[in-house]
């Protein structure tokens, strides 16, 4: 039985980069992850890159540092592959505010409708099954674009996110009412008091962020496009309403620049307790044992597949 102590911290990392050779994996890292996971990442990124990854490695193992449905992702679209993650406890308030049981009752009980379903990637394999698309923060509105026109939409769980791309494309959408618990943090007060004190920044707000905040956004983007905005921006210091992670990239990629977490009305900072529970111990004992593994019902994954494809296929 091997023990569940992982080596000292000096050595995690030496044992973390020989347990993946020796297993052919590759590790993927979320854009949300503690920095020592995003710096021994082989790539690092948002929900639409990651899938990428996912989809094109040639590795027989991933590992992959996010939460729950971005690894259940992975594997939807590698069956034969094994996806191990550090924590299975690492959900997401969006998955959970959408359960399968519940969606599907819901269009049970509107028929009528005949819905066209886009799910946003924060959501179980259950209700992948059950929608006609995914779409995430980076391409939906590209995904809303392509819905054919005369359906009606189900937008589904995010309501800030479908409030946002009914703004951006002009297209009506029923929306399924789930928030990111971590976004809807960010409060217009909390912006107006940290912009008194930088009066010069800019702002950039992930789409999980209210109205009233996205309202007040120089740049509103999934968190890859952040790095790209940073990049560009004239201005030196960026204030970044999303979850704090997300600094320790963009403060390694774009280095000239200041990066200000964010406030909420209660902290300074915005945390993802999901995104945290994982650690480097954590990696290099998933990456040990094999363990946790996500596995899915083979007639769930089927049905899950084929709308996270079409997602791929149609923002190439
Ligand atoms: P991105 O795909 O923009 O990284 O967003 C993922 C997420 O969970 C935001 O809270
Ligand atoms: Fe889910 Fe919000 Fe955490 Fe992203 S930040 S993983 S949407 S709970």
């Amino acid at each position: 039985m091997p023990s569940t102590l992982a080596p000292p911290a000096n050595d995690l990392r030496e044992e973390i980069l020989r347990l993946k050779k020796k297993r052919n994996a590759i590790i993927l890292a979320h854009n949300y992850q503690i920095g020592p996971i995003q710096d021994i990442a082989d790539y690092v990124g948002d929900s639409l890159g990651l899938a990428y990854k996912a989809r094109d490695t040639d590795a027989q193992v991933i590992a992959f540092c996010g939460v729950h449905f971005m690894a259940e992702t992975a594997k939807i679209i590698n069956p034969d592959k094994t996806v191990v993650l550090p924590d299975k406890e690492a959900g997401c308030s969006l998955e959970q505010a959408c359960p399968g049981s519940k969606l599907e009752a819901f269009l049970r009980e509107n028929a009528e409708k005949d819905y066209y379903v886009i799910a946003y990637i924060n959501c179980s394999a259950h209700v992948k099954a059950l929608s006609d698309v995914i779409c995430t923060s980076g391409n939906a509105k590209k995904i809303v674009e392509a819905a054919p026109a005369e359906r009606n939409i189900l937008f589904v769980p995010d309501q800030n996110l479908g409030a946002w791309v009914m703004e951006q494309t002009g297209r009506p959408m029923h929306l399924w009412q789930g928030s990111c618990y971590v976004h809807v943090e960010f409060t217009r007060d909390s912006i107006a008091k940290i912009r008194e004190e930088y009066p010069d920044a800019e702002l950039i707000a992930h789409p999980e962020c209210t109205y009233a905040v996205r309202m007040l956004a120089d740049e509103v983007c999934s968190t890859e496009k952040m790095v790209h905005y940073a990049r560009g921006s004239k201005a030196r210091n960026l204030i970044v309403a999303t979850e704090t992670g997300m600094l320790h990239r963009l403060q390694k990629e774009v280095p000239d620049k200041n990066f200000i977490p964010g406030p909420t009305d209660h902290c300074n900072c915005a945390e993802c307790r999901y995104m945290k529970m994982n650690t480097l111990a954590k990696l290099h004992n998933c990456l040990r044992d094999l363990s946790p593994t996500v596995e899915i019902p083979e007639d769930i994954r089927a049905r899950a597949e084929a709308p996270i494809l079409r997602m791929l296929e149609l923002s190439k």
